[in-house]
C-alpha cells in the first residue's frame, strides 16, 4: 500500500469500458470501493460482471477507462500494468485448483515470487486462516466442495494481495451448503480486513454479504449502495426490480408527492415531475383487508408456515402480491381491501427515478403546471 493511500480507495474505476463486436460486454463503468469492504457486483448473467473482474486483475485490456488499485494506476492511456504486478487476488467461478499438487502447493503457487524458505510459513498461515491447515497434504479431489473453495480462497489470500477479486464464488456449491460457505468466507476476509469484490447475479446473496452492491445491467452500472439503501430507494426500475421483490403499477401525478394509480392515490417518497409513472409496491408494504366490497380478489396463496405470500389481482388485470404473517384468514376467491404502508417509489417511462431533481432526459418539465397541487 502506498504510505499516502490510506484514505483511496483500495479500487477505482473510471469510465471502464469493454467491447466485442458490436456487444460493450463493459459500459462506461465507475465503480469504487473502499478500502477492507466487501463489495458485490450483482446482475443478471451476461451483464458484463465477470468482465469487470478480468479488466481489474489486467487478464484482459479495456477499450477505454482508468482503473486504479491502492491510488497507483494499472490500466489506463499508455499504462497496462501485468496481472502479476497488480497484488491482486483472484478466485474463479471453478476454483482453478491445480488437480495434481496438493492443497499446500497449491497455496504456495500464488507465491512464487518470495525466496523459498519463506514459503511454509506463509501457506501455514493461510491455510490457518481459512481452517485447512490439517488438510495441506490432500490432493484437490480429497476434498468437498466447501474446502477447495477455500483452497482457492487460501492461495488468493497467500500473498497478502491489495484486492480479493471473486467470480461467483458459491455457484458451484450445493444450495445446503452455500450458506454457510458464505458466511465462512465472510468471517475469513474480514479477519484478514481484506478488501474484495464479489460478482453474484443472486440478489439475496449480495444483500446478506456485502458492504457495498454494485447494480449491473447490459455492462451499466445503475447503482452503488448498502444493501438497505438498495432495497429502499432504489435509484432505476431496473434495480427496483431486480433486487429484492416488487410488483409495479401504472401511475399518474396527483400532486409533489402523490401519484394515482389503479389502487388509489398513494404517497410518494420524494418529489415527483409531472406526468405518466411507474410505482414499485414490495409485498411486504401491502396490506390486504377481507372486505365484501374490495376492490382486489385474491387468485393465489402461498403458505410458508412463517408467512405467507397472497397474490391480488385488481381492476385492468394489474397482480400484486402480499407477505403476511402465518394467520390464515384469507383464501382464493376472497375479496380484500388493499392498503401500502409507507410512500411507493416512482420511476419515469426510462426507468429512471421520476423526482423533480433527476433531470428529465427529453422532456423538459412545463412551466404552466402546478407544481404545489
Ligand atoms: N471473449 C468474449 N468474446 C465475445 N463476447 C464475450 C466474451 N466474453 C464475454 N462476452 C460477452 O460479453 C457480455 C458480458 O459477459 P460476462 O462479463 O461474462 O457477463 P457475466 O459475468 O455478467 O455473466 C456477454 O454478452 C458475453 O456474451
Ligand atoms: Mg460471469
Amino acid at each position: 500500500m502506498r504510505p499516502d493511500a490510506a484514505d483511496l480507495p483500495a479500487l477505482r474505476c473510471a469510465g471502464l469500458t469493454k467491447r466485442y463486436g458490436n456487444t460493450v460486454a463493459v459500459d462506461h463503468v465507475d465503480l469504487e470501493v473502499p478500502r477492507g469492504s466487501l463489495t458485490a457486483l450483482l446482475g443478471p448473467s451476461g451483464c458484463g460482471k465477470t468482465t469487470v473482474l478480468r479488466l481489474v486483475a489486467g487478464l484482459l485490456d479495456p477499450d477505454a477507462g482508468v482503473i486504479e488499485i491502492d491510488g497507483h494506476v494499472v490500466t489506463g492511456p499508455g499504462v497496462a500494468v501485468a496481472p502479476e504486478r497488480r497484488n491482486v487476488g483472484m478466485v474463479f467461478q471453478d476454483y482453478a485448483l491445480f488437480p495434481h499438487l496438493n492443497v499446500a502447493r497449491n497455496v504456495a503457487y500464488g507465491l512464487r515470487h518470495l525466496p523459498r524458505s519463506e514459503r511454509p510459513a506463509r501457506v501455514a498461515s493461510a491455510l490457518s486462516l481459512v481452517g485447512l491447515e490439517t488438510l495441506g497434504q490432500r490432493l484437490p479431489t480429497e476434498l468437498s466442495g466447501g474446502q477447495q473453495q477455500r483452497v482457492a480462497l487460501a492461495r488468493a489470500l497467500a500473498p497478502g494481495p491489495d484486492l480479493i477479486l471473486l467470480d461467483e464464488p458459491f455457484s458451484n456449491l450445493d444450495a445446503s451448503l452455500r450458506a454457510t460457505v458464505r458466511e465462512e468466507v465472510r468471517t475469513i476476509l474480514r479477519a484478514a480486513e481484506q478488501t474484495a469484490v464479489f460478482v453474484t447475479h443472486d440478489q439475496e446473496e449480495a444483500l446478506s454479504l456485502a458492504d457495498l452492491v454494485a447494480v449491473m445491467d447490459q455492462g451499466r452500472i445503475h447503482q452503488v449502495a448498502t444493501p438497505q439503501t438498495l432495497y429502499t430507494q432504489p435509484a432505476t426500475r431496473f434495480v427496483a426490480e431486480f433486487v429484492g421483490e416488487a410488483d409495479v403499477l401504472p401511475g399518474s401525478r396527483a400532486g409533489r408527492y402523490l401519484v394515482d394509480t389503479p389502487i388509489g392515490r398513494l404517497p410518494t417518497d420524494r418529489a415527483l415531475r409531472a406526468g405518466e409513472v411507474t410505482v414499485v409496491v414490495r409485498p411486504e408494504s401491502l396490506g390486504l383487508r377481507p372486505a365484501e366490497d374490495g376492490p382486489g380478489v385474491v387468485t393465489a396463496l402461498s403458505y410458508f408456515g412463517h408467512d405467507q405470500l397472497v397474490t391480488v389481482e385488481v381492476e385492468g388485470g394489474y397482480r400484486l402480491r402480499s407477505r403476511r404473517g402465518p394467520g390464515l384468514d384469507l383464501a382464493r376467491g376472497d375479496r380484500v381491501r388493499l392498503e401500502v404502508a409507507g410512500p411507493v417509489v416512482a420511476f419515469d417511462r426510462h426507468g429512471d427515478h421520476a423526482d423533480e431533481a433527476a433531470p428529465a432526459p427529453d422532456r423538459p418539465p412545463s412551466s404552466s403546471e402546478d407544481v404545489h397541487a
